[in-house]
């Protein structure tokens, strides 16, 4: 995630521009820009940082113009530095163009511009498009971003600017969000609303596949063939600080939200357009590398652990490699067994989480290879580790870790299943079931997310309640840790996650009269095990709340009440199954009147032992 702002009118664009970014920082904050047109060339001020540091400069050497666009960083292709900061310039300096998203196709594009004589200067997929837009350029710059939208592929939201034509800005969209602010002789682009808020409150929220032609005086909205759009004007209620959250109460909610987008762009470029493969441009491993990993430990805390959890049973089960799974503070104090044939997998949202990261130096110095999977780019667990595969969930600000939980998930799937092909250890067919299966995930989460009236009404019913109990059995126990957590860590309320087999061995004891019980019952192999769990609780007089899919027609005689989650593979069901779990705390909490961002005694990043 990244955030964009551009202007044209008649004021100086820079303190728009800053000022629009400030309210963007929470889309990303690893590197800030600017351009301005000043009547004669557009100046570029760009800084690896917070945004604090580009601000000084432009205040140390201010450019004096009414036209200029800006970004803040969120890094995806190249790590956070001042040339991989945008915005991004083609050869001349004569186009600028900022950007938030992921042009798939930029390798590929990269070449033949190169072939061509375009010289790059940074390692992002962004400079493809600066210079696109010079090559194609013929006196007419609306026709030279056409011809650039049509031969890029991926996810973005651009805005474009040149000395050619200062008097415009140009702008488009692609699964990432753009809003044009109207005004009187004066227009604004931003990724969001807060950045224009204080300026206007009439916008255009443009919609995919649209471009948008910005001048002092007038917006032309049209779609990439150049068809006029004709554009309701949305006009905005909230306060800015509702704005910020997208209109949503919570960050957490809108996180949750977040997840079908995240899963998706967790999983863009990374499988193959038939099925039949995942792609990891990033790791290139060989049948070799694979062949010498002996051992596979994963290091995490939190949330992070439990994804690490349900990674243990994606790796054995797929790839067929031993798995170890341990929290990071543990892992350095045991004198682990690790040597050069394992491979460390050190899991984080952050990638700064100080125990993570010292389990990952002591699993470097014990001579293990290590890999990292993280949200952060250029993050001290990205940079330690040897190799890192990214999550691209977006920044998570609220505490409860949920999009990151989920896309965790979807990269240990992608990586099992990899592992899994380079070691001939899955049948070609069950590949590509999975790889289906898994291009069906964002769509099935956006369904889950569309109702979720029943949980909340769950959450006002029991939200009073002392203690929960989650029980789940194989995946369904990994995913019944992480909602137990969930719950605690937000509504207060003490909760457990047991594998259901293991309640007979002394934790039944607790379940009496109208304890509430969590029955996760997704997992077809064990289905009539976890059924006699829930008639072990049920004969306690427990209340039951049955998790199961879409077609289990069983269930609801055996429970009090139902969550159905759509119907998808058994090694599928978690990335669905914890989105319920995560709504239940979330109403949970608010019934309870806590502060849902910002629990107590928590904090997001943990970076002390
Ligand atoms: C819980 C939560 C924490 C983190 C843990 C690790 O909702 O967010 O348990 O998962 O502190 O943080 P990262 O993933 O940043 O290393």
């Amino acid at each position: 995630m990244c955030g964009i702002v551009g202007y044209i009118g008649p004021k100086q664009a820079t303190p728009f521009l800053i000022e629009g970014l400030k309210k963007l920082e929470y889309r990303g904050y690893d590197s800030a820009g600017i351009a301005v047109f000043d009547g004669e060339k557009i100046n570029v001020d760009k800084s690896v940082g917070r945004l604090s540091i580009l601000e000084k400069k432009v205040e140390q050497h201010p450019v004096a113009g009414q036209v200029g666009i800006g970004h803040t960083r969120w890094a995806t292709h190249g790590r956070p530095s001042d040339a991989n900061s945008h915005p991004h310039t083609d050869c001349t300096g004569k186009f600028v163009v900022v950007h938030n998203g992921i042009i798939e196709n930029y390798l590929h594009l990269k070449e033949k511009l190169i072939a061509k004589g375009h010289v790059f200067k940074s390692e992002t997929d962004t400079e493809v498009v600066a210079h696109l837009v010079e090559e194609y350029y013929q006196g007419n710059f609306e026709e030279a971003v056409k011809r650039v939208l049509s031969e890029i592929e991926g996810s973005y939201a651009l805005v474009f600017l040149t000395e050619h034509e200062p008097d415009k800005i140009i702008c488009s969209k692609q699964d990432n969000p753009l809003v044009i602010g109207l005004g009187e002789g004066e227009n604004y682009i931003a990724s969001d609303i807060p950045a224009i808020i204080s300026r206007t409150r009439k916008t255009y929220i443009l919609s995919d596949g649209e471009m948008a032609v910005l001048t002092r005086d007038s917006v032309w909205v049209m779609n990439r063939q150049g068809v006029p759009v004709n554009k309701k004007v949305f006009e905005v209620h909230w306060d800015a600080e509702a704005a910020e959250k997208g209109g949503y109460e919570h960050f957490m909610i809108k996180e949750i939200y977040e997840q079908p987008k995240a899963i998706r762009e967790t999983m863009t470029g990374r499988l193959a357009k038939d099925d039949s493969a995942v792609l990891f441009d990033e790791l290139k491993w060989t049948e070799d590398d694979v062949a010498a990993i002996h051992k596979i430990v994963v290091v995490a805390c939190g949330t992070a652990y439990h994804a690490g959890m349900v990674g243990k049973y994606y790796i054995e089960q797929l790839a067929r490699i031993p798995v170890e799974v341990d929290v990071a503070s543990e892992f350095r104090y045991r004198s682990p067994l690790v040597d050069e044939n394992t491979l460390a997998i050190v899991i984080s949202q952050s990638g700064e989480t100080l125990d993570t990261l010292a389990a990952l130096k002591e699993a470097k110095r014990l001579g293990a290879r290590t890999l990292a999977i993280t949200n952060v780019v250029g993050s001290s667990i990205a940079r330690e580790a040897d190799q890192v595969v990214y999550t691209w969930a977006g920044p998570e600000i609220a505490v409860a870790s949920t999009k990151a939980y989920t896309t965790q998930l979807v990269a240990l799937l992608l990586l099992s299943l990899y592992l899994a092909g380079l070691k001939g250890a899955i049948n070609p067919d069950r590949l590509k079931e999975l790889i289906h299966g898994m291009k069906e995930l964002p769509g099935q989460a956006h369904e889950l997310l569309e109702d979720v009236q029943p949980i909340k009404a769950f959450a006002q019913q029991y939200g009073f309640c002392e203690d929960v109990f989650f029980i789940g059995r194989a995946l369904d126990y990994a995913v019944a840790l992480e909602g137990s957590l969930k719950l605690k860590e937000i509504s207060y309320i003490h909760a457990e996650a047991y594998a259901a087999g293991e309640l007979k061995h002394g934790t039944l004891a607790l379940i009496i009269e109208g304890v509430p019980v969590i029955a996760l019952a997704t997992q077809r192999d064990v289905y009539e095990k976890i059924l006699s769990n829930i008639k072990e609780v049920k004969a306690r007089d427990a209340v039951v709340i049955g998790v199961a899919m879409k077609g289990d027609d069983a269930i609801a005689k055996y429970v009090d009440h139902t969550i159905l989650i759509p119907a998808t593979d058994k090694f599928l069901s978690p990335v669905l199954t914890v989105i319920p779990l995560q709504l239940l705390a979330y109403y949970a909490a608010i019934t309870r009147g806590a502060d849902v961002d910002k629990p107590r005694n928590l904090a997001k990043s943990v970076t002390v032992e």
